[in-house]
């Protein structure tokens, strides 16, 4: 099955001497967030730098649907007229967030508090996917849901008319239900607590703040303490949002692994709660640098350079790094699969709930590739071969998933015999100029 009818299979060959600059779409956690609060806000958001992937044109649709007025002007700038806290609209259909489990997730909070009902669909890929994770804590505030077995979508929310807030300690490692739970604490009076173990990205607290909420994080032995008070004026705001480290993640891996390659990707966030993949990469051994280090809309920003490293070294992934990498241990098992001995990647169940079960569909990939892999339910070990000795030469199963599908595209650029995919249409939820910017580095893509 694909994304969009006909599937597209695609193969990567072998290429050496990747070069040039990868300038990479905007991030799609804060554009998805930059559209949701400028839709909550009263007045005009404009936004620059969006990406503009199938998830988050999904949300655009969808806040215009709850009443906002989002247009794209002629430059490329996004402007949002928002309701304000609490003045969504009820949609008059469905609400169809695609492939995006981001999307869906925080729409969800952001209307459980509001008077209104709503019902939420998505592809094969999200339709399978955990909600009770939201709908549980929205239940809380007085937001009644009803769904498929599992609490799977298609599933209608019925807002709570009169919510109360909440304190929540979230029982998986998530910034998606932390979001939910922040955006539906919007619009209940009083405050909103959420509690995490472990850190998760912070984007909502950080656009939360400059939005003019009132947010603070206290950092306690029992994790973090996130305190939201509810039912502030939003103030619009002017957001450029910063080019996307998950997406930076494919061209820096693919000059590690590949002969003679020197390739700059400019202008990366390196928020410490999304920048665990460069960390890991750079103990492996990798030659990746961080050049023009600066600030940028209070995010930490660098022009990476990855270079060709041939002697990349298997290494134990710290689990308490997983929350800053969850999206990037594909691609990181790509690379694990060029390095000398194992790479252990432990504390990460999340894997298996992601757009496909993210495990099973590398493992299984990696395999019929000649690279010997073993999982269990919150771990999994790949054993590199070094460069040169990955062998290649079958055909993966992307599963609705851009992130499996352009990990193998990247495990194909190094490989001795060529690697396939199924369905790379995938690939257009969040990184619609993969192909063209990767051939431009000197890649060899091809539509089969
Ligand atoms: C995201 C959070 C992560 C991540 C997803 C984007 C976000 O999901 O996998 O791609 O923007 O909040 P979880 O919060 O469920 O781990």
């Amino acid at each position: 099955m694909s994304a969009h009818g006909t599937p597209i299979p695609m193969t990567s060959h072998r290429v050496t001497g990747l070069s040039g600059t990868a300038e990479v779409p905007g991030d799609k956690s804060i554009s998805h967030r930059s559209l949701i609060l400028g839709a909550m806000a009263v007045g005009e958001t404009r936004i620059t730098g969006l990406l503009e992937g199938e998830d988050v044109l999904d949300t655009a649709k969808a806040m215009q649907a709850f009443g906002a007025e989002v247009t794209r002007e002629e430059d490329g700038t996004w402007s949002v007229f928002g309701v304000g806290v609490g003045g969504f609209a009820e949609p008059d259909g469905v609400i169809d967030c695609g492939n995006s489990g981001t999307g869906v997730r925080l729409i969800m909070g952001a209307m459980a508090t509001c008077p209104i009902a709503a019902t939420f669909t998505g592809d094969a890929s999200l339709n399978s996917r955990p909600m009770a994770r939201i709908t549980d804590p929205l239940a809380l505030f007085g937001a009644q849901s009803h769904g498929r077995s599992g609490g799977r979508l298609p599933l209608t929310i019925i807002g709570a008319a009169t919510p109360v807030p909440i304190t929540y300690t979230t029982p998986v490692p998530s910034a998606q239900v932390k979001s939910a739970v922040l955006l539906a604490g919007l619009n209940a009076p009083g405050q909103t607590v959420v509690i995490e173990e472990e850190a998760t990205r912070d984007h909502s607290e950080r656009m939360l703040a400059g939005f003019g909420a009132e947010i603070t994080t206290e950092h306690t032995n029992g994790g973090y303490k996130i305190t939201l008070t509810g039912q502030p004026e939003l103030k619009p705001q002017t957001i450029a949002v910063p080019r996307d480290p998950s997406s930076a993640a494919f061209p820096v891996c693919a000059a590690l692994i590949t002969e003679g390659s020197d390739v700059l990707v400019p202008g990366i966030g390196l928020n410490p709660t999304r920048a665990g993949l460069f960390t890991t990469l750079r103990e492996m051994g990798a030659d990746l640098t961080y050049e023009n280090e600066r600030t940028e809309g209070g995010e930490p920003v660098a022009d990476l350079r990855a270079k060709f490293s041939p002697d990349l070294k298997g290494i134990e992934v710290p689990p308490a790094r997983a929350a800053s990498m969850i999206d990037e241990y594909p691609v990181l098992s790509v690379v694990a699969a060029f390095a000398d001995g194992q790479t252990v990647m432990r504390g990460v169940k999340e894997l298996r709930v992601k757009e496909s079960d993210r495990i099973d569909a590398m493992a299984t990939g990696l395999r019929a590739c000649g690279v010997a892999v073993e999982d269990g339910e919150d771990w999994w070990i790949v054993t590199g071969l070094g460069h040169g000795n990955v062998p290649g030469g079958a055909t993966c199963v992307s599963h609705l998933d851009h992130r499996i599908a352009m990990s193998f595209m990247v495990l194909g650029m190094g490989t001795t015999h060529p690697v396939s995919v199924d369905d790379g249409t995938p690939i257009a939820t969040s990184f619609p100029i993969f192909e063209p910017l990767m051939a431009n580095l000197g890649a060899d893509l091809r539509r089969d």
